[in-house]
């Protein structure tokens, strides 16, 4: 486990990557191809931005990415990213990232809460940030557009998944390879946002 651990670790500071998760993201996205290039990127839980360096490589120049954290994140020397500083759970943080991002291709979150130590708690937690990031992922995701966050596996992630199901024609749960073993940390991807499942719409249909 270590072996792997370090391996990640070092070549993340080869490369000059920020942090090891870095090499989450590629191995996400190699399998699931949910970042274009020229597309614009929103990145949840940036900090300290090893997969905004990622995502800023896979849109390339035409690209943004627009990487929000509660904690200050510091300058990166990619043209193409914009830091938002703010708490997701907070009205303002989602307005400004409504008014900084058009067009979204792609939602990213790897939100984590800070760990208590207290399992319940803190796998709540997880879902309610990995919730909200599906939330913020629906109000500025374009038409096809597609989805991934991190979560702590517990019941109420699987009801976040059933969520991601209804807003995506393409659902699928995942761990890279780099995850750690004992982590209970898993990743749910959804590929072609639409805005309604017939079901939703039918259900929002007056009755005749
Ligand atoms: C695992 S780290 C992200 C690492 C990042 N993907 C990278 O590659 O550098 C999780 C981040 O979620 C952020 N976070 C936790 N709660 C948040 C909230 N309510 N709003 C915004 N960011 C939050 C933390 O500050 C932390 O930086």
């Amino acid at each position: 486990m270590y072996e792997k651990k370090d391996h990640y670790h070092k070549e993340a500071k080869l490369q000059g990557y920020r942090a090891r998760s870095a090499y989450k993201l590629q191995q996400i996205n190699n399998k699931f191809k949910i970042i274009k290039k020229g597309t614009t990127v929103v990145d949840i839980g940036a900090a300290p931005g090893g997969w905004s360096q990622v995502a800023s490589e896979l849109v390339g120049p035409e690209g943004r990415v627009i990487s929000v954290d509660i904690l200050e994140m510091k300058p990166l020397a990619n043209k193409n990213i914009t830091i938002l500083q703010g708490d997701i759970t907070d009205e303002k943080t989602v307005d400004l990232i409504l008014s900084t991002a058009g067009n979204v291709g792609c939602v990213i979150s790897d939100i984590a809460p800070k760990t208590t130590g207290i399992v319940d708690l803190d796998r709540s937690r997880s879902a309610i940030l990995s919730m909200q990031s599906l939330e913020i992922a629906r109000g500025t995701l374009k038409t096809g557009g597609n989805f991934l966050t991190k979560v702590f596996q517990s019941q109420e992630s699987e009801e976040l998944f059933m969520d991601i199901k209804n807003s995506f024609g393409y659902s699928k749960r995942f761990r890279p390879p780099s995850t750690r073993k004992r982590s209970a940390e898993i990743y749910f991807i959804g590929k072609g946002f639409h805005h309604e499942t017939d079901e939703t719409a039918a259900e929002s249909l007056p009755e005749s």
